[in-house]
């Protein structure tokens, strides 16, 4: 009716899509999540983090034997690209796990186990069912939602509401964002406070500060992102390889393209290139690759140097000022997509900004719908 279209023109404001609202709303939604959560005293105070709904809990999941994550789709990238800074700061074990593949393998879950349940709505099934079996292995089970009162929020022992306030288009992209800030913040508050580590945990602390400010930076990429999506829209099929911080990172940039633009799009793990990937490269084939500054970085060289001689289609994500670094031969041979660098851990938050922009104008100038892909539904309630 003529009265929901205009409610739904106000709620989208000055965006034509609700996923090209909820992209560039980021800066907003990733303050409100860490709003009061971080405190930075005065120079003699220490730099902290606190997340209420855990309190009662911190030290059980410190002195847990393995930490699990469990969930879907983009739930469980987010829940990857935080793994390494949870292991690094926890010394905890952490594995990964696609909450359908642990009921259908009945995988191992102990009582000394955190089972940490990622979701954006909080009613997934396929999640919901992983949440009742690790409670019935006597798991400690903790919730990672952006829905109050969810099944998941309700069921779990404990949690942290991401509140990266309501997000509409199917494909999630400012709850992807907000969860991975808050399993940052987790591993703050899980981690030790050893003289060792401060260093670590203030540059991270810092960074969260400062990050809404480079993610309004780098959504300036907009156009340059539209651009690229020109030259891309008849393609059948791109390849993301990332790595480290950032294998989640092409996991979720080619789960964006995937789902809203459907175009076939693969992330991969650098790591693994030559072991199969790499016979798919020929000139044609588009490639991105992430390669911005982290302890990966030169790695990341070698990889785009060996897709260069085989003549890959390069597209290159790197820091800013680092064109040359990454291109071999010179800027002609590949495209640079250059993005400010943050602390190493926060950098997926930023990274993976351009690919949804990516992913978003694909879409669009394919014709698609991008707010309601064919066969997918926000919330999959049913197995
Ligand atoms: C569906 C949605 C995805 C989402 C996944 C997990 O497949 O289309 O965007 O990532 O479910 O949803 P959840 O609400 O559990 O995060």
């Amino acid at each position: 009716s003529f009265l929901e279209m205009e409610v739904e023109q106000i709620n989208k404001g000055k965006y034509e899509h609700y996923m090209q609202k909820e992209i560039h709303e980021q800066p907003e939604s990733l303050t409100t999540t860490m709003r009061g959560r971080l405190k930075r005293g005065g120079s003699t105070k220490a730099k902290t983090v606190l997340l209420g709904g855990l309190k009662d809990h911190i030290k059980s999941i410190r002195r847990s034997r393995r930490i699990v994550f469990i969930g879907c789709g983009t739930s469980y990238n987010a829940a990857l690209a935080a793994r390494p800074i949870i292991e690094e700061l926890s010394g905890v074990p952490v594995t990964m796990e696609i909450a359908s593949d642990l009921v259908d393998r009945q995988g191992p879950i102990y009582r000394e186990d955190t089972a940490v349940f990622v979701s954006q709505s909080g009613e997934t099934a396929d999640t919901l069912l992983a949440l009742e079996y690790a409670l019935e292995n006597g798991a400690l089970c903790v919730g990672i939602t952006n829905t109050v009162g969810s099944a998941i929020a309700r069921n779990t022992h404990c949690g942290i509401h991401i509140n990266a306030g309501c997000e509409i288009g199917v494909a999630s992209t400012k709850a992807y964002t907000s969860q991975i800030v808050v399993m940052a913040m987790l591993a703050l508050a899980i981690g030790d406070d050893a003289i060792s580590s401060q260093a670590r945990r203030e540059a991270i602390i810092d960074g969260l500060f400062d990050l809404p400010n480079k993610v309004r930076e780098v959504l300036k990429l907009d156009q340059e992102m539209k651009e690229l999506a020109k030259l891309l829209i008849a393609e059948q099929s791109l390849l993301v390889f990332g790595r480290g911080y950032n294998f989640a990172t092409a996991l979720e940039g080619a789960l964006k393209v995937k789902e809203v633009s459907l175009m076939h799009s693969e992330g991969m793990l650098a790591g693994e290139m030559k072991h199969g990937p790499l016979a798919l490269v020929d000139e044609n084939l588009p490639i991105i690759v992430i390669a911005t500054r982290d302890a990966c970085f030169s790695k990341q060289q070698s990889v785009i140097q060996q897709l260069h001689a085989r003549k890959g289609r390069l597209i290159v994500v790197c820091s800013k000022g680092d064109a040359a670094a990454v291109c071999p031969g010179g800027s002609s041979s590949c495209r640079v997509i250059e993005v400010p660098q943050v602390e190493d851990c926060l950098q997926p938050v930023v990274n993976i900004i351009p690919l949804q922009l990516l992913a978003y104008h694909l879409t669009v100038l394919r014709g698609y719908n991008v707010d309601q892909p064919r066969n997918l539904a926000k919330s999959v309630t049913t197995q």
